[in-house]
């Protein structure tokens, strides 16, 4: 078969690791997909900057939408809105599949990228924005469609768990540690998307609306981070046998959805209690299956990586071979109760 065409946007942290393992593992990869897989390009924003010795200087173009135009599939890990937005879309109307890491835009404009994969009868996968390494989107994508997801309950941001752990274990001032959490690769381009919740918020409206079948907007999400999280309150935290984590919770219940992030006391004998460092863990309940409980690394480059490559080796496979992934853009117009009501 012809080898399936890659375009890369994005060669940073998560995007270099990408590419060193699509290069590294490509023989495996080609038998996985049924076809070889082939970078046709890599899109930065500064081409003369050098990238490390994975990132082919020969590879790299300015020229996002050329790129877009000659590519099978289209791994966006540039991350923000505006142009991913834009490129994804024009990606999709040319026929190609996408890759994506980007929470922020998944839970902002999911609806709208959604509808265009499926018009345009292409994948659009995005295990990589919810929980790094962790399997979580297809197994309530796809593993669980068949039941009913009562109740998502856990850590979803690796920056503030790191944050938070250093804190408890090690005494680390605040700063510290998320200076600690940026040069490991763990937090976003702007951390405040970390420290404040919203990074946590949206991982949160991705997973509900997969579970729950319905819309669920970021402005559905109640939202609160870890900003105000002080040495002090930590230390009163261990006193009393608990430590502070950042949760994200998101139930159904008969009167409808609610869906919330904020800073929660937990028993030091609770599992979560046991979540360290850049790690993440999610407990999902479903009618029939029962209790579930997902764990690992939820950022840094490698991991995140892995995400991305199974996606990528899914959707290459549908193009070399045939298929779709799942659609999601029949979802039901939806009610979410603001928090008061819960
Ligand atoms: P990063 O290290 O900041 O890399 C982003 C890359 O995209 C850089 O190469 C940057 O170019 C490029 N870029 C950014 N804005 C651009 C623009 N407007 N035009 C062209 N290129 C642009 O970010 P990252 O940590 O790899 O994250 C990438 C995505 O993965 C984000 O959506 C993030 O939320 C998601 N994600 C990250 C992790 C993690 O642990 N890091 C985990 C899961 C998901 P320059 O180098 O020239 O600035
Ligand atoms: N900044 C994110 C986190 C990256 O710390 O969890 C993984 O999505």
């Amino acid at each position: 078969l012809p080898p399936v065409k890659i375009a890369l946007l994005g060669p940073g942290t998560v995007g270099s690791e990408v590419v060193r393992l699509l290069t590294q593992e490509a023989e495996d990869l080609a038998a996985r997909v049924g076809a070889p897989l082939e970078i046709v390009g890599i899109h930065a924003r500064d081409t003369s900057k050098d990238r490390g010795p994975h990132i082919p200087r020969e590879l790299l173009t300015s020229d996002a939408s050329a790129l877009v135009a000659q590519a099978d599939v289209v791994v966006e890990l540039m991350g923000g809105i505006e142009p991913a937005r834009t490129l994804i879309l024009e990606a999709i109307a040319g026929g190609a599949s996408v890759v994506t890491a980007n929470k922020a835009l998944v839970a902002a404009h999911g609806p709208e990228l959604y509808e265009a994969a499926d018009a345009a009868n292409v994948d659009l996968y995005f295990e990589a924005a919810v929980a790094g390494a962790i399997p979580l989107v297809r197994p309530v994508r796809e593993s669980l469609a068949g039941d009913h997801i009562t109740r998502i309950l856990g850590i979803v941001n690796g920056t503030t768990n790191y944050i938070l752990d250093e804190m408890t274990r090690r005494g680390l001032d605040y700063d510290v540690a998320l200076r600690q959490a940026q040069e490991l690769g763990y937090a976003e381009a702007d951390p405040t998307a970390d420290v404040e919740g919203h990074d946590a918020a949206a991982k949160a409206a991705i997973l509900a609306s997969l579970a729950f079948h319905q819309r669920v907007a970021l402005a559905d999400v109640y939202c609160e981070g870890i900003s105000a999280i002080t040495a002090d309150d930590v230390i009163a935290a261990r006193e009393t046998r608990q430590v502070i984590k950042l949760l994200a919770i998101a139930e159904r219940t008969e009167g409808g959805v609610t869906v919330r992030v904020h800073p929660a006391l937990v028993s030091e004998d609770h599992p979560l209690a046991g979540v360290h460092g850049a790690f993440n863990a999610v407990f999902i309940e479903a009618e029939s299956a029962g209790g579930l409980m997902f764990y690992g690394q939820g950022a840094g480059g490698t991991p995140t990586a892995s995400a991305v490559l199974g996606d990528i080796v899914s959707v290459a496979r549908h193009k070399a071979i045939g298929g779709k992934g799942p659609r999601e853009s029949n979802y039901a117009a939806h009610e979410v109760l603001p928090m008061d009501a819960a």
